[in-house]
Parts: structure tokens; C-alpha cells; sequence
């Protein structure tokens, strides 16, 4: 004998209910028999009528239908059964003595998931009933494995776009807190040392103006803009009578003013930036045939921001006067670029720079976004 436990409604430690459904009370009286004694819990029905009024009481697992009923026959049993959201899903099997094509194929077409054809074999009615149950059940643990899966990728999106959400706010937070950082390193420097912020804000100007004109995304800008609002901060350290003096410089006074790049990347080397702004402040007099310093880098292990702002630098500083030559002008400071583009400067950011002032018509003074 089968199992008979484990079915679409019940506990899987409880018995399966199946409702039968058939006018003639002998019938319905074998049926059950025949059921109970198998291990199901068994509910008659004499009517169609009744049979919904039997639902509605309590769900079966199971729904055995006769066709032939008068009132209400067996097809509409099972018609307003499928059309309820409740009892839509209850499997009906038709027992009928009807065995013409036409009406297995109406009771599969409204919903019915077998026809057993009167007389029947008690077996072949238990073997049916068995192997729905089971499809239902198994059908069930599908769908409700489904959903689990479904709530946890919801659940889990969620948490992740809060935490995406928290982290975004908690960024700005801290981004509007280094940009503080920064404009106080560039009040202290200007204050100790208006020459230098002067020609650090010029900078900026320019390498953000050169790193729009390389269609460079917002953020890199951002990141172009404060690197070298600051990337002389190392000068800090070199005395005045240094940095002031005209003529020539010894190797000893030479030594000291490039330790600024190594200087200034020590000062905010404990700032935690979202920009490579250390980097830009380190690399910034490093050139592409590695004849730069402090380190020597060639090509591409200069970053690209460092490459910009080594470019603008150059300009800056021949376009404008100097404690020990007056300015050279714009022009020479372009030739000057031109002649060492792909030795000592990036081309594509030299194209910029040319481009910019020759036939944009770059204004220092315009205001940076
Ligand atoms: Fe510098």
C-alpha cells in the first residue's frame, strides 16, 4: 500500500483530505470506504451544492467529481472551483460513467487534472489520488522555495541599497571635510607665502581647464582641481631667502627646493583622500623620459593628473614673473611644451594646453567649476 501522508494542505504528519463528490449514495459509499481504508480522512458530498459549501468550510487536498449530477453537474463544480482564487488550486479528478472523447476533453479543458471512467478499479482511483497529491505537493515546495528566494534577493537589494545609500552620504560627509582640509592648507601657505598660492590657484585653473578639454569625467576634475590647488604645499619648508633670491641657485639650495614635491606628499600623506591628490603633489616635476624627480618615474607611472598639472606648472611659471627673470610670456611657454612634447610632457595634455590658449582663448581668471 502507498503512503497516504504528506499532501498540498495538510501537515505532512497528517492525512490527506479528499473530498467526494457523487449523487448516487452507493457510489459515494464505495468510494469512501475505499479511501478511509486507505488512510485518507474522507469527505462526502451528495450534491454540487454542497460540495462548495464543503469547501468553504474547509479546504480538501483532493476533490473526487462526478460529471452526471442533477442541479449542478460536475463540470460546473469544478468551473466555479477554478474560477476561486481559494480553491483554484485544489485538484479535481472526474470519476465518470461518460467515456466519449468529448467529455474528457471538456473536464481536462475547465481545469480537471484526470478522468477515471466508471467502472473503476480501486487501485487505479488510489494510485491517482496519489500521484496528485504528490504533484501538488511537490508543486507547492517549488513555489514556495521560489518565493523564499524571491524575498531574500529582495531582502538583500534592499540592505544593499541602503548601505549604498549610507555610504554615499557618509562619502560627501568626508568629501566636504578634505576639501576644508585643502583650503586650509592653501590659507596657511598664502599667508606664510603669497607667491606660491598665487601660482598654485593659476595652476589649478589651468589643469582643470586641461582636464575638461580632454573630456575627463567630473570627478577626475574635482581631483585635478584640489591636487594642484596644493601641490606646492612642500614649499612650506623651503626658507624664503631661498625661494626669493635671484640668480643662480647651488646644488645645496637646488636640493632643498625639490624636496618640496617629497615634503608636500608627506603633509597630507596621512589624509585619507578619495583622490589621488598625494600622487599629484609627488609626481607633479616628474617627466615622461623618467629625467624628473623625486623619483625618476617614466610614462605611464606618472598618473595622468601629474602629468596635467606638471604641464600647467610649466606654463604658469614662464608665463608670469619670477624673482629672478622677468615673464617670459605665454608664447615661449607653449614652444617650450611643443618642443618637449613625448620626452619630458604628455602630447595628448600638450594638444590641450595649445588648444586652450591658441584657439579658445584661455582666461586665468575665468571662474573653475
Ligand atoms: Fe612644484
Amino acid at each position: 500500500m502507498m503512503p497516504r501522508t504528506g499532501t498540498v494542505g495538510a501537515a505532512t504528519t497528517q492525512a490527506a483530505s479528499v473530498l467526494i463528490v457523487d449523487d448516487n449514495p452507493n457510489n459515494l459509499r464505495v468510494l469512501s470506504g475505499m479511501l478511509e481504508q486507505a488512510g485518507y480522512r474522507v469527505r462526502p458530498a451528495l450534491s454540487g451544492t454542497t460540495a462548495l459549501r464543503s469547501m468553504q468550510a474547509a479546504l480538501p487536498d483532493i476533490v473526487l467529481l462526478d460529471i452526471r449530477m442533477p442541479e449542478m453537474d460536475g463540470y460546473e463544480v469544478c468551473r466555479r472551483m477554478k474560477a476561486d482564487p481559494v480553491t483554484a488550486a485544489i485538484p479535481v479528478i472526474f470519476i465518470s460513467a461518460l467515456h466519449e472523447a468529448d467529455d474528457k476533453v471538456t473536464a481536462f479543458q475547465i481545469g480537471g487534472v484526470d478522468y477515471i471512467v466508471k467502472p473503476f478499479q480501486i487501485e487505479e482511483v488510489l494510485a491517482r489520488v496519489h500521484m496528485h497529491l504528490e504533484l501538488c505537493r511537490a508543486r507547492r515546495a517549488l513555489q514556495e522555495a521560489y518565493t523564499g528566494m524571491e524575498r531574500q534577493v529582495q531582502e538583500r537589494t534592499t540592505e544593499l541599497m541602503k548601505a549604498k545609500e549610507e555610504r554615499l552620504e557618509a562619502l560627501e560627509v568626508a568629501r566636504g571635510t578634505l576639501v576644508q582640509v585643502i583650503e586650509a592648507l592653501v590659507i596657511a601657505l598664502e599667508k606664510r607665502d603669497p607667491y606660491t598660492a598665487g601660482h598654485q590657484k593659476r595652476v589649478s585653473v589651468l589643469s582643470t581647464a586641461i582636464g575638461r578639454e580632454l573630456d575627463l569625467p567630473q570627478s577626475t576634475l574635482e581631483a585635478i582641481h584640489l591636487g594642484a590647488l596644493v601641490h606646492d604645499v612642500g614649499m612650506i619648508y623651503v626658507p624664503a631667502e631661498i625661494l626669493n633670491r635671484p640668480g643662480r641657485l647651488n646644488d645645496m639650495e637646488m636640493a632643498i627646493i625639490r624636496s618640496h614635491a617629497q615634503v608636500g606628499y608627506e603633509i597630507i600623506e596621512g589624509v585619507r583622500f578619495p583622490w589621488p591628490v598625494k600622487e599629484m603633489i609627488l609626481q607633479h616635476h616628474e617627466r615622461l623620459d623618467g629625467s624628473g624627480y623625486p623619483e625618476g618615474l617614466r610614462g605611464d607611472a606618472i598618473i595622468r593628473e601629474a602629468r596635467i598639472v606638471a604641464a600647467a606648472d610649466v606654463v604658469e611659471a614662464m608665463a608670469s614673473h619670477r624673482p629672478y627673470r622677468p615673464a617670459l610670456g605665454i608664447e615661449a611657454a607653449l614652444e617650450e611644451l611643443e618642443r618637449h612634447s613625448g620626452t619630458l610632457y604628455d602630447p595628448q595634455v600638450v594638444q590641450a594646453v595649445t588648444r586652450l590658449f591658441r584657439e579658445k582663448h584661455f582666461n586665468w581668471d575665468a571662474p573653475e567649476t
